[in-house]
């Protein structure tokens, strides 16, 4: 309704465990997070008018279903209009975005975007139409064919709760993550780069591999040895890396972060050697974090190149983690996504 005014929030989300195993069907164990972006305004007939605490300028556009996406400025107004050509938007807003998500860190800010921008449309769908609407427009709006991890994790996250998801099906279960856990994020300084072609890349080299040898996450490794070179070490990972999720998340049930957290540190090996998405500087971070007493294990988290790394502590073993790199944060599982008309 025209002048009726609304808020709606979605959290980021940290990848506790199973990086690029989305789009090979495989598991991963996620959680939403407590830093998020909120969008607070006024619904206004044909037309969108954003601004933003931590994007510079402000996206303004008409709703038009024929809209060159390509063509808007500034480009984070790309996701904008990408959310709106996927909602079939009439109606759009006046609104400002406040944001406690940092940027092209890894954490799914782009993500929470497009679920915040489609429920600020005003999005009535399922909670599952709003994750694959989100996965559309993140591809319209910079072609980056991503999974469904991120939106998954941040429609569907739940208090205290990490989630593993089974990719095969997007069946999700819910496992109580523990009090007497924090969960660490530091940023290593580096922006993410070269992300989305090599992320194609890679995406493409898992794809194949499915077609040569099926699903990854049923893979043995007698059946990856018969790949060949980058394609056998590609599969490797996610092969290997399904298995661990499925080990952390019965780690986490039996209160054993003990395990968890080493699983954590050897997918962070496996995301370094096997499917070269690490940085030099996000394998100083974990071996740094790994001497640290209280720390079970750590691992960059998201697609990689840059970005942040997550380790899972005792309680209180990092009082302050933005004294470590400059950004650090302590973050608990969240509920997910949510708009409310007011
Ligand atoms: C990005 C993508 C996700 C997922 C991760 C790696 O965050 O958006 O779909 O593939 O990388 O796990």
């Amino acid at each position: 309704m025209n002048g009726q005014a609304f808020t709606v929030h979605a959290p980021g989300r940290v990848n506790l465990i199973g990086d690029h195993t989305d789009y090979a069907g495989g598991l991963a164990l996620p959680c939403a997070i407590d830093l998020g972006i909120s969008i607070s305004g006024t619904h206004e007939q044909g037309r969108v008018e954003l601004s933003s605490d931590a994007l510079a300028d402000t996206v303004t556009f008409d709703l038009d279903p024929a809209v060159n996406i390509a063509l808007i400025e500034p480009q984070w107004g790309r996701y904008v209009a990408a959310v709106a050509v996927e909602v079939n938007a009439a109606q759009g807003f006046t609104a400002s975005a406040t944001s406690t998500l940092p940027t092209g860190a890894g954490l799914s800010s782009s993500a929470a975007l497009e679920i915040a921008v489609a429920l600020s449309f005003g999005f009535s769908g399922s909670p599952m139409e709003l994750a694959l609407l989100g996965q559309r427009a993140e591809l319209r709006a910079v072609g980056v064919p991503c999974g469904l991890l991120d939106q998954l994790s941040i429609v569907f996250g739940r208090a205290e709760n990490a989630m593993v998801i089974d990719f095969a099906d997007n069946a999700i279960e819910y496992v109580a993550f523990p009090n007497d856990l924090d969960i660490v994020i530091l940023h290593s300084g580096q922006e993410r780069q070269l992300a989305d072609s090599e992320y194609a890349e890679r995406r493409a080299s898992c794809e194949l591999a499915v077609k040569q040898i099926g699903p990854l996450a049923q893979a043995s490794l007698t059946d990856v040895a018969t790949l060949e070179g980058d394609l056998q070490r590609r599969a490797r990972h996610v092969a290997t890396e399904c298995e661990r999720v499925r080990n952390a998340a019965t780690a986490l049930r039996n209160n054993d972060p003990i395990t968890v957290g080493d699983l954590m540190t050897q997918s962070h090996a496996s995301l370094r050697d096997d499917f070269n998405v690490s940085t030099s500087v996000l394998d100083e971070l974990v071996e740094r974090l790994n001497t640290l007493s209280g720390v079970y294990g750590a691992r960059l988290t998201g697609a990689g190149f840059g970005g942040c790394v997550v380790a899972l502590c005792e309680r209180g073993a990092i009082n302050e983690p933005a004294a470590l790199t400059g950004r650090g944060w302590i973050v608990r599982p969240s509920d997910g996504a949510r708009q409310r008309a007011i």
